[in-house]
């Protein structure tokens, strides 16, 4: 099996009809090529998902086989509770997604886009399109042709076309491509909003720093294989630290640190010292570090502890694995 289970996730609430996506053994083969290897995955209901990995890992795939777009060679899913391809009407009734980059008419203003978009559901969705448009930020360009929107405008609009279902499950493909800084940001504070009203966004990303920002919970996907999951947390107090200190002659101090267990990770720089803590530190190495340096007659003007980002811990992780092989 490629991954471990989400435990320290709330669990669906109860009455609830399980987990928001759940997938066993899902398998997906391009010739010999395996774009989706054995993956399981248990999505709760509510948060925000990051499916994270380099180009072509296979996140797009998982995508399309979770939509049906594709069948899958080995495994079951389920989607909201609804086993998937058997129950798909009734699963997808109530999902929203947006796989590789939205496409609308371009001829069309983003509104007629969306009102051909709602003549295709169900009557309740003509009544959601003003709404939609307020709440992604377009309703003042919903008179204008989609050709002339900007990438962000369009990506918005494709969040308003998944609104129009009122989905209980959003599921984005790469929703920060092709946003310039000004736009993710947006588009995360949307992403966010839209969970805080109670609904789960999966998304795919090969953007560690936004999917740290953004989700509360990330699969971390290698060329098919999901090889850790679970909440950013929780992923994150198993690593390493940094404790950055500032102090009087950086040389002569980190020369006193050598002797000792911290010498093993140590950089010296100009204004102090940066070192390096394995996972399952405790806080106490900080003050023995301070003790060590004081007592060697240096002063410290400053003692940082730095949290590995998920980066860090990415790049720890997929290192450690490439040791392993
Ligand atoms: N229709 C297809 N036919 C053959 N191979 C495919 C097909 N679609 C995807 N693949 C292959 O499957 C693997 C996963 O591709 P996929 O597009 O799912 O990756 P991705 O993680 O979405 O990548 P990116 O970050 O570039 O979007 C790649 O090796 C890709 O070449
Ligand atoms: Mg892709």
């Amino acid at each position: 099996m490629s991954t471990t289970t989400l435990a320290g996730l709330p669990p669906a609430p109860a009455g609830d009809s399980g987990w928001a996506v759940e997938t066993h053994g899902l398998t997906k083969r391009f010739g010999e090529n395996i774009a989706v290897n054995d993956v399981e995955l248990l999505v709760p209901r509510g948060c925000a998902f990051g499916y994270l990995g380099p180009n072509g890992a296979g996140k797009t795939t998982l995508i399309r086989v979770l939509l049906g777009l594709t069948h899958a060679d080995a495994g079951t899913m389920s989607l909201l509770g609804h086993a998937v391809p058997r129950h798909r009407d009734l699963a997808l009734a109530r999902v929203g997604a947006i796989v590789d980059e939205p496409r609308f008419h371009g001829h069309l203003t983003g509104r007629q886009n969306l009102q051909i978009l709602a003549a295709a559901r169900e009557p309740a969705a003509k009544g959601r399109i003003e709404p939609a448009l307020e709440r992604v930020g377009i309703l003042h360009r919903a008179n204008d042709k989609v050709s002339k929107y900007s990438m962000g405008m369009r990506q918005r609009l494709g969040v308003a076309a998944c609104l129009l279902g009122d989905p209980q499950l959003l599921i984005l493909d790469e929703p920060m491509n092709g946003l310039d800084p000004a736009g993710m940001l947006e588009m995360r504070d949307m992403i966010l909003s839209l969970v805080a009203e109670g609904r789960t966004v999966v998304l795919s990303s090969h953007l560690l720093d936004e999917v740290e920002r953004t989700c509360d919970a990330v699969a971390i996907v290698d060329r098919g294989t999901v090889i850790r999951q679970g909440p950013i947390s929780q992923l994150l107090a198993g690593s390493s630290f940094e404790v950055q200190v500032e102090c009087s002659d950086p040389a002569g101090a980190g020369g006193v640190l050598r002797a000792t267990p911290f010498g093993t990770h140590l950089e010296v720089g100009p204004d102090g010292l940066a070192i390096s803590l394995p996972e399952g530190t405790g806080r106490d190495a900080i003050a023995e570090i301070n003790r060590l340096l004081v007592e060697g007659g240096f002063s410290v003007y400053r003692l940082q502890h730095i949290q590995a980002s998920l980066e860090q811990w990415f790049l720890e992780v997929t290192r450690r694995l490439g040791e392993a092989e």
